[in-house]
């Protein structure tokens, strides 16, 4: 008799971690959402942000590189500090340069820019206000440390292809892609930026996403067929 209670506890408390088990499976695959939003938003060129996002949102206070105070989406900051620390242990320092930027914020971003670089080079790096993601608090940019040296104009970056590969290995391990990939101009509107790095809720979506070597774009539209 004493034999039989103890397997049926044994068999019980197995189904339980069985059960339990399974619901955290469909946890991690059910789309997370930020504000109401599903971190998968998309916001480019022809996708503006939608309107009560900047109500929604929630954001956290930090720093930038230059020690000014600057937001991060709650959950992107997290994961954020889990890649500078997995990055450092490999020798590479990375810090914040911009990530949330109010629609004012950024009219001011595109005002300067045109004039100091020109229409052409502002139409290939920098978003309208209203239809940039950095509106989201989700995408980042990120500046290195070189040295001890910051490196964070766009056109110095652009020649540490070394570093930037290592640093893109390790984003999908943290939900985070790389949104404005080489030669995918067609899809994302945007010049090839090693810096804009997009939150995507899910280490799952981000990592099918590098494998595949595919935009948030194209991902998307691969989840409507
Ligand atoms: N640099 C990106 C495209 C932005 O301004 O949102
Ligand atoms: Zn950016």
């Amino acid at each position: 008799m004493k034999k039989r209670i103890v397997l049926l506890s044994s068999i019980m408390i197995i189904a339980l971690f069985f059960v339990a088990g399974c619901d955290k499976k469909k946890e991690e695959e059910k789309p997370k959402k930020t504000g109401g939003y599903d971190y998968l938003v998309l916001v480019n060129k022809k996708n503006k942000l939608p309107d009560d996002w900047e109500e929604k949102v929630s954001l956290v206070t930090t720093k930038n590189a230059w020690n000014e105070k600057i937001q991060i989406e709650t959950e992107t900051f997290e994961q954020y500090k889990k890649l500078k620390k997995a990055l450092a242990a490999e020798g590479i320092t990375i810090e914040l340069d911009s990530v949330y930027r109010s629609v004012k914020e950024q009219q001011k971003l595109w005002d300067e820019w045109s004039v100091e670089k020109g229409i052409d080079y502002v139409t290939n790096y920098v978003a309208v206000p209203g239809y940039s993601e950095h509106h989201t608090g989700l995408a980042v940019d990120i500046c290195l440390k070189i040295d001890g040296e910051l490196v964070y104009e766009n056109d110095d970056m652009l020649k540490e292809e070394e570093i930037f590969a290592k640093i893109h290995e390790k984003l999908a391990d943290y939900g985070f892609i790389l949104r404005y990939l080489k030669g995918k101009d067609d899809f994302t509107g945007y010049s090839y930026e090693p810096w804009h790095l997009r939150y995507v809720g899910s280490v799952k979506v981000a990592k099918e996403i590098a494998e595949k070597g595919i935009t948030l774009e194209e991902y998307l539209d691969s989840t409507k067929k």
